[in-house]
Parts: C-alpha cells; sequence; structure tokens
C-alpha cells in the first residue's frame, strides 16, 4: 500500500471542534507525529503508532513524517487550532523543499482545524466581526522591530487583533514590550480580551480597558485579542458579557 501524508488541525482543545476529515484520516492512519501535548489529544489504538517531539524540533519532525510516508506508512501530522497558522504545515512544506525528490510526489493533504483566535471569538461573542488581522508575538523566528512594525500598522488600519504565543517563559519581556505600545496608540478604554485555554475545562476569558491589562494575564495557552475602536461589551446581569464588533464602520 503507499504511503500518504495528511497534515490536520486538532482544534483548540475539545474533541467535539475536530472536523469529519480530521476524525477520518486519524481512523486510517498506521503513524501519529507531533509535539507532546497535541499527539496525547490522540486516543491510542492498535495499530496506531505515536511519534511525539518536543518543541522547536519542527523541521527534524516534518523531515521525519515525510519519510515515513515515503516509506509508505500512512501518517498524520498533527497541530493544534489550525495546522496553517503558525503551526505545522509550512514546516512540512519547507521541509519538502529542502529534501529529495521522493518528498515531492506524496499524496500530501492539509486539513484544516479551528484556530484559537476563532474559538476564543466565539466564546466571548463576536470580536472578529469586522475586519482583522493575526501576529505572533513570538520573535524566535523574525525581528522584534517587525513585530513592532506590524502593530503599529495594524493598530493605525483600526484592525482588531488576534496576538498568538504572546508570552513564555523564555520570552518574558516582549508582550510587556507590546502592551505600552498598543497602550501608546490607542485609547485607554480600547477593550482587550485574555482567552486561555479555550475549549478546555481550564478555559478563562478576561476582557479589560487596555489601560487594565499586564503582561501577567497571557501566559503560552493565551490568544490575545484587541478589539478595534468600535469594539464593544454588553453586560448582563448573572451571565458572562458578550465583547462584539459591530459589522459596519459609520462613514
Ligand atoms: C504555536 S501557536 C499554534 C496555533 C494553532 N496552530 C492554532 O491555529 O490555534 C500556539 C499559540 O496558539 C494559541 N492557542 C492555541 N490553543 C489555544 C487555546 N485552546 N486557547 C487559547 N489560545 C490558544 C496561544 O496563543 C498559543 O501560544
Amino acid at each position: 500500500m503507499s504511503g500518504w501524508l495528511a497534515i490536520a488541525g486538532l482544534g483548540p482543545g475539545d474533541p467535539r471542534l475536530w472536523t469529519g476529515e480530521v476524525v477520518e484520516a486519524l481512523a486510517e492512519a498506521t503513524d501519529v507525529v507531533g509535539y507532546i501535548p497535541y499527539v496525547a489529544r490522540v486516543p491510542d489504538r492498535e495499530g496506531l503508532t505515536k511519534h511525539a517531539s518536543d518543541n522547536r524540533v519542527e523541521i527534524d519532525r516534518a523531515t521525519h513524517a515525510l519519510q515515513l510516508a515515503v516509506n509508505g506508512h500512512r501518517v498524520v501530522v498533527v497541530s493544534s487550532g489550525d495546522p496553517g497558522v503558525f503551526a505545522m504545515a509550512a514546516a512540512v512544506f519547507e521541509a519538502m523543499e529542502a529534501g529529495p525528490d521522493a518528498f515531492r510526489d506524496l499524496e500530501i493533504s492539509v486539513l484544516p482545524g479551528i484556530t484559537a483566535m476563532l474559538a476564543a471569538s466565539a466564546a466571548a461573542g463576536a470580536i472578529l466581526g469586522h475586519d482583522f488581522c493575526a501576529i505572533n508575538l513570538s520573535d524566535n523566528l523574525k525581528p522584534w522591530e517587525l513585530i513592532e512594525k506590524r502593530l503599529r500598522l495594524a493598530v493605525e488600519a483600526d484592525f482588531a487583533c488576534a496576538f498568538y504565543n504572546p508570552r513564555s517563559k523564555a520570552r518574558p519581556e516582549g508582550f510587556g514590550r507590546a502592551l505600552d505600545l498598543l497602550k501608546a496608540l490607542c485609547e485607554p478604554g480600547r477593550l482587550i480580551t485574555f482567552a486561555r485555554a479555550v475549549s478546555t475545562p481550564e478555559e478563562t476569558l478576561n476582557t479589560v480597558p487596555l489601560a487594565e491589562a499586564v503582561p501577567e494575564m497571557a501566559d503560552m495557552r493565551t490568544v490575545v485579542l484587541l478589539g478595534s475602536s468600535l469594539t464593544r461589551r454588553i453586560d448582563r446581569p448573572g451571565r458572562a458579557p458578550i465583547v462584539y464588533t459591530p459589522r459596519s464602520v459609520p462613514v
């Protein structure tokens, strides 16, 4: 039997958010490859071999997965959320470009998933209800100056923004600098939502005016949603507030 490779998104946490085609690919797979906590989300079964690796070895992991598929295995590379959003799909194609011709001959597919910002926006209401952009705040693979430039231009264009990878133990300072810049550019009442571990039992949502935001409100399990100047909050007695961005911009 010839091998294939699927790069699949497992969504933000709850397995009920897996798409049907991801469920099918995992049912047919001989091998699952990915970062340790994501591989752990796939149930064990007979005939399925799990290859879990640590963070920051994406190209090695991608090359290993491609080689398994060339050797005839049915391989699913798993990412959290969507595999094309700051995740493994691009890493697999980088490894394909740099690798032997056999990698290019493979049957390969990317199976989308629900990315963190969409799950977080839905949990809060509809923060991404109008134009928005997504920015990865990690400077592991790009210079910090570029992140600052993108933040400035996103605020100038009045996008709502989703910030991935806001803060880690290895990068404790960056998010504080990003917040300082946003506070200098936006009005103090601008709404900002810290959505942590969305769609898991540990989920928390915290919406505050930007002036009250502090770096400690975010960690690596948090996606941060900054509203546009039009984003507003509906308070409801005894219930969580709704945060949403209207569909139109006044002329
Ligand atoms: C390497 S990126 C992977 C993004 C993923 N491919 C996606 O589409 O959601 C990891 C970042 O995604 C965000 N993230 C992933 N899952 C999340 C969740 N369940 N709740 C909140 N943020 C999450 C966090 O910002 C985290 O630092």
